[in-house]
C-alpha cells in the first residue's frame, strides 16, 4: 500500500505528517474529555451511597500502524477527512466496572448529557458473540473545545465487568498467536474459552445476584 502519493515531495510530506498529528491530539482530548464524564459519573454515583460503579479506565489511541492496516482493508482512501468519517475507534475508552448492572447506568448517564451524541450501540452482553465475547461497545461523538472553534469527534466506549475484561484480555491473546491457527488446538481452546465465557457471566450474575441481597439487608 502507497501511504504517500508518488510524487509527493518533502514539503507535502512533512505537511501530511502535521495534519495527521494534529488529528491523533484532537483524539486524544476526545478520550480526556470521554474519561472525566466518566471519572465525574463515578465520584457522583458513590455519593449516592453506592459503592464506585468503576473499578478501572483504560484509554488507547489507535496506532498509526494499526489504523493503515484498516483503512486498507476497508478499502477506505487514505485522506485524513476519509479516516475520520469511517473508523469510529480511533480513540477507545474502555470502562472497567464492578457489576453489569452498573454497565448499564453508566452508558445511561453518559447518552442523557446533552453534548453526547450516541452514534452506534452494540450490546454484547444481551447478545454475546458466537465465542464468548461480551461487552457493552457505544461509538459517541462529543465536542472538544479548541482556541476558536467546536469539534466534534468520535469515541469508542467499551463497558465490560471485570470478568469480561479478564476472559477479553486472554482471548485476544488467543486469537493474535498465529502459530496456533490451523492446528487442532485452534479449536479446542475455542470452545475451552467458550466455557470460560459461559463461567465469567454466571460468576457476574451470582455476584450481582449477593450484591444485591447485601444491599437489602
Ligand atoms: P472492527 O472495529 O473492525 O473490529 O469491527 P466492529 O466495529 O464490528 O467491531 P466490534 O464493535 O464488534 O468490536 C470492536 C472492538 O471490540 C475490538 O477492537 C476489540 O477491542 C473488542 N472485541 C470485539 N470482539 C471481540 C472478541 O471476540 N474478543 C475480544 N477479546 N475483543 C473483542
Ligand atoms: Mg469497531
Amino acid at each position: 500500500m502507497k501511504l504517500i502519493p508518488q510524487h509527493t515531495d518533502l514539503k507535502d510530506f512533512a505537511s501530511m505528517a502535521e495534519s495527521f498529528r494534529t488529528l491523533m491530539t484532537y483524539y486524544r482530548c476526545a478520550i480526556m474529555e470521554v474519561e472525566t464524564k466518566f471519572r465525574v459519573l463515578d465520584v457522583q454515583l458513590s455519593l449516592d451511597g453506592e459503592n464506585n460503579p468503576i473499578e478501572t479506565i483504560k484509554t488507547r489511541l489507535k496506532r498509526p500502524e494499526s489504523i493503515a492496516a484498516k483503512v486498507r482493508r476497508r478499502g477506505i482512501p487514505f485522506t485524513l477527512e476519509a479516516i475520520e468519517q469511517n473508523l469510529f475507534d480511533i480513540a477507545g475508552v474502555r470502562v472497567i466496572c464492578s457489576f453489569p448492572e452498573d454497565i448499564y447506568r453508566l452508558a445511561d448517564c453518559l447518552l442523557r448529557q446533552d453534548d453526547v451524541t450516541l452514534i452506534e450501540r452494540k450490546d454484547y452482553i444481551q447478545n454475546p458473540k458466537p465465542n464468548g465475547y461480551r461487552s457493552l461497545h457505544l461509538i459517541i461523538e462529543i465536542p472538544i473545545y479548541l482556541q476558536n472553534t467546536k469539534r466534534m469527534m468520535k469515541v469508542e466506549v467499551q463497558l465490560r465487568t471485570i470478568a469480561m475484561d479478564f476472559w477479553a484480555s486472554l482471548e485476544h491473546k488467543l486469537r493474535y498467536k498465529k502459530d496456533l491457527r490451523d492446528t487442532e488446538h485452534y479449536d479446542q481452546i475455542s470452545q475451552k474459552l467458550k466455557a470460560c465465557a459461559d463461567m465469567s457471566a454466571a460468576l457476574d450474575s451470582q455476584m450481582e445476584a449477593i450484591r444485591n441481597q447485601i444491599e437489602g439487608i
